[in-house]
Formats: C-alpha cells, sequence, structure tokens
C-alpha cells in the first residue's frame, strides 16, 4: 500500500507520526533503523516530538541496515556516526541498545553471522524503515542480491558510490559494506518505505509494478503482508495510475 504526499517534508512528517505510535504502543519496539538523506526529515521531526514530549525512546532497541566496510565509526561518513548525529545524540535513546554492522570487523562472515543472531535474540524487528536506491536497492542489496540473501559483505554499484559521494569529503566513498540481507529485512513484522523526488521515480515505479525481479531489489517487498510506502508527488511520477490517483486525493 502506498500514500502519495503533497511534498517529502509532509511524507516525512507522516512517517515520523507512524514510528511515534509505534514507539507509544510498545516502548520496547525493536527498530530497523535506515541512513541516506531521505530520513533526515524523518529523524528530525523525532527529534521534535521527543522535546515536546510526545515520545521517548529509553526502551527502544536499534538495528541499523548496514555499514561501511573498513570505516572507523569516528568517521563522520560511517553510519554509527551518522545515526548519533542525526537522532541518536538528541534523543534519550540507550546507545547499548543501538546496534549497526561493524564495519571494522575482520571477518565478515562471522559479523553477519553474530548480527543476524543479535536480531534474533532481541525477538526481531517490529518496524523497518527503509529508503531506496536509484538502482532499486535496499539497505545496501545491489541489484542481482538473492531475496534469500542475509546480513553479509556487499560490493557497491558505481552508482551507489556516486550517489553517496557526497556524504564524504574527505575521502572516496567506501566500495564494500555490510548489510542486512533481504530476506534479513523480510523478517520484520512491519515496513515503511520512504522515497522522495525525481531520482527516485523510476525505483519506485518498477518496485511497486514490475514483477519480483533480482534486478530491483525493492520489488522483494511485494512478497511481505504489511508493507507502507510514503511517496512525495516527485517519487511517484512514473506509477501508471498516478494523476488518477491525485485527483482522487484533491
Ligand atoms: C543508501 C543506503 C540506503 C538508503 C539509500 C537511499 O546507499 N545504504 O539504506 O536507503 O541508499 O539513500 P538516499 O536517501 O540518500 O537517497
Amino acid at each position: 500500500m502506498y500514500k502519495i504526499f503533497e511534498s517529502s517534508e509532509d511524507a516525512a512528517e507522516a512517517l515520523a507520526d507512524l514510528i511515534v505510535s509505534r514507539i507509544n504502543e510498545k516502548p520496547s519496539i525493536v527498530l530497523g533503523l535506515a541512513t541516506g538523506a531521505t530520513m533526515e526529515p524523518v529523524y528530525a521531526a523525532l527529534i521534535e516530538a521527543h522535546k515536546a514530549g510526545r515520545v521517548s525512546f529509553a526502551g527502544v532497541t536499534s538495528f541499523n541496515l548496514d555499514e561501511y566496510e573498513g570505516l572507523s565509526p569516528r568517521h563522520s561518513g560511517s553510519y554509527r556516526a551518522t545515526m548519533d548525529r542525526l537522532l541518536f545524540d538528541h534523543v534519550d535513546i540507550d546507545k547499548a541498545k543501538t546496534h549497526l554492522p561493524d564495519g571494522m570487523t575482520h571477518d565478515p562472515e562471522h559479523e553477519g553471522e553474530r548480527y543476524e543472531r543479535l536480531i534474533a535474540e532481541a525477538g526481531g524487528i517490529d518496524l523497518q524503515l527503509l529508503g531506496i536506491g536509484r538502482n532499486g536497492h535496499i539497505g545496501f542489496n545491489e541489484p542481482g542480491s538473492a531475496f534469500s540473501s542475509r546480513t553479509r559483505l556487499v560490493v557497491l554499484e558505481e552508482e551507489t558510490l556516486k550517489a553517496n559521494a557526497g556524504f564524504f569529503s574527505d575521502r572516496s566513498v567506501p566500495e564494500r559494506a555490510l548489510t542486512m540481507g533481504i530476506a534479513t529485512i523480510l523478517d520484520a513484522r512491519e515496513i515503511a518505505v520512504m522515497a522522495t523526488g525525481p531520482a527516485k521515480a523510476d525505483a519506485v515505479a518498477r518496485a511497486l509494478y514490475a514483477a519480483p525481479d533480482a534486478d530491483c531489489p525493492a520489488s522483494a517487498l511485494n512478497g511481505h503482508d504489511n508493507v507502507r510506502w510514503f511517496l512525495d508527488r516527485e517519487a511517484a511520477a512514473e506509477l501508471p495510475d498516478v494523476d488518477v490517483r491525485l485527483r482522487a486525493a484533491d
């Protein structure tokens, strides 16, 4: 099911409201978190909600989708530093309960297994947040990733390196990363995907309307029965019936 919002700000507010409701329904919720520019306004709205006394993160456990390989958590481009900066440092979450794959591991296979085990021990993910790459990737599961894949080391595509270059000023984007697999993501009990801006329109249309296909990892989400898409008009622009839907909503 998807909903098209007038602006990316409106989509971010709606997703933040969903997260706040889910935390208030279950304060010990296990959240799956995503990085990327798309999520930044969502985290800003969550900080606002926390400051306004609408939500506490004190009982929350989190697992991020992915982390770059070989990047110290202190590097500003690491997803650990990014999550601290965008959310964790500004809310009452217990950082000991915030998890990311260890990008500094010398044993990626073991790290993948450790991460999967931690998620299982936490009781599984209640709500997984997702962005989508221009090539349809979810987490860092690039086209060709098996729908049965689990947390592992992957090689990033050229397009992904280019898209993420803006997050790195002092070095090039790491070419490998550890990511939850597609099967790991599909294990979440609920999934909320957000896509905004024209660069995502093609990937969104393929994910929602093409037959499930490893060439578009996000199309795997059609096999999950509790997925909500939060789109702005630009990201929804290539959906076949979008004009009709927008008219109906006006
Ligand atoms: C990145 C991340 C994904 C993210 C996606 C979109 O490479 N690994 O988790 O959802 O690509 O990023 P953005 O929101 O910056 O477009």
